[in-house]
């Protein structure tokens, strides 16, 4: 295969390299084209950029292929912790036992939280939600921590900032939950593991003991994994700009905590319950809905559905839809909005529609039906996406901190008024 892609453009002809990924995949080094043509190149929403080389996920949208580090989500969904992916994707290999056990001592003695956090929460109006509540927690540890702000850590200094964030982000999500129910938080347990202990500070209330369900720990552990990375994504995309003006990494997380919120990406979630809600009291007609997710003159999208890079089934979509059925039976849960989602999903795989633009569930499809049977308010959903993606949110940092890569700056195609002369207002 010829090494170079040859431009033509206005009568010159340059040749740019390619980039060959170990999977074959093709991507034309523009990074000289301005300087040899003075021409930039344009993509609205990135659908045909690349912004990096990575070797942390691998994604085939045709074939609906996801790998992290070479394992594939179904392996690591089916035998690994999240505690073992989470050192996967920042590390690049599975941690040995001794590995693990160090790796799983520091996560455990690092679950505290400052208890000034807790005035924080005396600023916010009842109803806040929480997406905007733990964007700012998460902004504030640098605040607790203000070392962090030196804009070129070490890797001791950068790995305690990680460590820090993978073992407190648990903690402030389960007093989010808890501090909007009004409720008196549930301190983190060294004893318990990460899941164990992300559920017994969210479930256990002050007053009774708390029977950590190992059914619950299982799903828990197979949503977080599921979460964990997805390359160049929306809010890993955000991370990533942000830590190029090397702004400190809880900074980075909030801003990809603000980007995860949208109703587009992470926030689908919420808005998939909210949506199969609403066809459950309009009468679970879900052809109505179809519809109108079909009518360009209507905003209304379905939710959970399509996906920038799957063109295929999202493999999240179907490892969870698999674990709807099986977790819902164990917890003796019946939940009408899960018959009404597979209703939804049967009739839009039928619809032309749907199939002639590649529309399939993604991973918020299920995923709200899991938490809402294990007792989640769906306010918590996106929250809960944000807890998963934080270790990939970290890797695709620390990839691009390790790659020394500038400041990230896109150029764009100026098309407002050419130079025109002031006018007196008088005379406008
Ligand atoms: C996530 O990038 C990632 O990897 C994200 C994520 C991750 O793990 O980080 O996988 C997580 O964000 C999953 C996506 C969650 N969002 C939703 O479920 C919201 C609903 N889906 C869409 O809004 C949409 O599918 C996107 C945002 C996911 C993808 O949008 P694209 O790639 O920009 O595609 P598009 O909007 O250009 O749509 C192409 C066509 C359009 O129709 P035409 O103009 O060609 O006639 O498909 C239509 C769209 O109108 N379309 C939909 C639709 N999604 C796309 N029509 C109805 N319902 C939908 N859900």
């Amino acid at each position: 295969m010829s090494e170079t892609a040859r431009l033509s453009l206005q009568g010159k002809e340059v040749d740019l390299p390619l980039i060959i990924g170990s999977e074959n995949e093709v991507g034309i080094d523009i990074s000289s084209l301005r300087s040899e043509t003075g021409a930039v190149t344009v993509d609205v929403g990135y659908k045909n950029t690349g912004s990096t080389t990575s070797s942390i996920t691998y994604l085939d949208g045709e074939a609906g292929i996801l790998r992290h580090r070479g394992y594939s989500i179904e392996d690591l969904a089916e035998n690994a912790t999240f505690m073992e992916v989470a050192y996967l994707l920042i590390n690049g290999e599975l941690p040995t036992q001794q590995e693990y056990e160090d790796w799983d001592y520091q996560i455990r003695h690092h679950t505290l939280v400052n208890e000034d956090m807790e005035n924080i929460f005396k600023a916010w109006p009842t109803g806040s939600h929480p997406m905007g509540q733990l964007t700012a927690m998460i902004s504030s540890l640098s605040s607790f921590y203000p070392e962090s702000l030196n804009p070129n850590p070490n890797e001791e200094d950068q790995h305690r900032t990680i460590r820090r964030l993978i073992a407190k982000m648990p903690t402030i999500v389960a007093m989010l939950h808890k501090k909007n129910l009004g409720h008196p938080i549930i301190y983190p347990k060294n004893k318990l593991d990460y899941v164990s202990n992300f559920l017994n500070m969210t479930f256990k209330n002050v007053t009774e003991d708390y029977e950590i369900d190992p059914i619950f720990v299982e799903a828990m552990n197979k949503l977080l994994i599921l979460h964990a990375d997805h390359e160049q994504n929306c809010s890993a995309s955000t991370v990533r700009i942000v830590g190029s003006a090397h702004s400190n990494l809880y900074a980075c997380i909030a801003a990809g905590i603000a980007a995860l919120w949208g109703p587009l990406h992470g926030g689908a979630n919420q808005k998939v319950i909210e949506m199969l809600e609403a066809i459950r009291e309009d009468g679970g007609d879900a052809r109505k809905f179809i519809a109108k997710a079909k009518d360009k003159n209507d905003p209304f999208r379905l939710m959970g559905f399509g996906h920038r890079v799957y063109k295929n089934y999202d493999p999240r979509a179907l490892i969870i839809k698999k674990s709807c059925d099986d977790i819902l039976n164990k917890l003796g849960v019946k939940d009408p909005v899960l018959d009404i989602a597979k209703q939804l999903e049967e009739t839009a795989l039928a619809d032309d529609y749907f199939v002639e633009r590649k529309l399939f569930p993604n991973v918020d499809f299920y995923s709200g039906i899991i938490y809402r049977a294990m007792g989640f308010p769906v306010e918590m959903f996106t929250v809960l996406f944000a807890l998963g993606r934080l270790p990939g949110w970290i890797a695709q940092w620390k990839e691009m901190r390790d790659q020394n890569q500038p400041i990230g700056r896109p150029r764009q195609i100026y098309t407002g008024h050419v130079k025109r002369d002031w006018t007196a207002r008088a005379l406008r």
